[in-house]
């Protein structure tokens, strides 16, 4: 196979793109070219960050991703694009993905998805937060009949999900200041996650195994556990005992169905927790095994980052 050696990335300043850009980087001796294709004003914001990339030998492609000539050009001169824009450009990616099936260059397409499995089940087809991905593997379905694609379905990441949200405890979380926790569900819901650093390291391992990763949602992850076994590290690595209050699945829905009514911009959040708590995240079986293998963090060492991070 003659590709994938170039690899353009949108959406590589961003929160998850950060960490996926990085590892490309790492291991760019398996690449000929990285590129990113970003909008002037990142560039301008974070100056710092994009010239750290040139000097490391990415190329710095300054467009607009809504005008079809300036992603038509940055197409020409690679293999392979990774997307990792954030939710508001989610569906803005069928106009990328028509142009990159329309490129003759573009083999392989990885749209943005990184976390929760939005055709997990039946009951994924109506989950709000979904639909504008849903829309997405439509397009691939119906309209792309050249590339390939992969869906990298990590579930959450759990230093987010370890994080408490000042002004929205119900949301789940934990303080490390205050030592006090906020338990999903009645706590012994198993969640599976993947670390952000993970995300890179499996997207790169995806890229470097084609014919295991290609034409799917690749289902990986870095670890399983329930709320009360995160709680149980948290006390045991501040060696203090915590206080745990609940939000039980029935109140939790309620929250959820309240916000979307409220139009709060939490109602996403709301809506992928009681997902992930009702065990939305949860496989007999994994996909790491069939990629490159690579060393993924635990639920110890992310702890020990958030209490370092507090
Ligand atoms: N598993 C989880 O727990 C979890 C958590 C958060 C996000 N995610 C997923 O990860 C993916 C990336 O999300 P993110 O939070 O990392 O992205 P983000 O930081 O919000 O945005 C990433 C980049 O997308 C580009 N972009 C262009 N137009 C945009 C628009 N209209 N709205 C938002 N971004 C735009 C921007 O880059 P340029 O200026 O360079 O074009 C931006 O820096 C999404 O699919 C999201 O659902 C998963």
């Amino acid at each position: 196979m003659d590709y994938p050696k170039k690899i353009l990335l949108f959406g590589a300043t961003g929160s998850i793109g950060t960490y996926i850009t990085e590892e490309l980087v790492k291991s760019s001796s398996n690449f000929d070219r990285i590129g990113i294709f970003t909008s002037r004003s990142t560039v301008e914001s974070k100056g710092d960050l994009t010239q750290g990339l040139k000097d490391k030998g990415v190329n710095i492609i300054v467009g607009d991703i809504k005008n079809e000539n300036d992603v038509a050009a940055a197409y020409q001169d690679f293999d392979t694009v990774v997307s990792a824009v954030g939710r508001g450009a989610i569906v803005e990616q069928i106009e990328l993905i028509r142009l990159a099936e329309e490129s003759g260059t573009i083999k392989w397409f990885f749209p943005s998805e990184y976390g929760t499995d939005i055709e997990y089940g039946p009951e994924s087809a109506s989950e709000k937060p979904h639909q504008g991905k849903l829309k997405v593997r439509a397009y691939f379905d119906s309209s792309v009949k050249r590339m390939s694609h992969t869906y990298l379905v990590t579930g959450p990441y759990p230093e987010f999900y370890i994080r408490s949200v000042p002004g929205l405890p119900n949301v789940g979380g934990f303080d490390v200041k205050k030592k006090e926790a906020v338990l999903l569900g009645d706590g012994e819901g198993k969640v599976s996650f993947t670390a952000m650093p993970d995300v890179g390291k499996l997207l790169v391992a995806a890229l470097l195994s084609p014919e295991a990763s290609q034409n799917k949602a690749l289902k990986v992850n870095s670890f399983t556990a329930t709320p009360k076994e995160i709680l149980a590290e948290f006390e045991k690595q501040t060696g203090a005992s915590w206080k745990a209050s609940y939000v039980p699945l029935e109140k939790l829905k309620r929250e959820e169905e309240k916000s979307w009514k409220e139009g709060s911009p939490s109602a996403t959040s709301f809506t992928l927790k009681r997902i992930w708590t009702e065990g939305g995240t949860l496989y007999e079986k994994r996909d790491n095994d069939l990629i490159k293998p690579v060393e993924l963090k635990t639920l110890e060492q992310v702890v020990q980052e958030g209490l370092a991070n507090a």
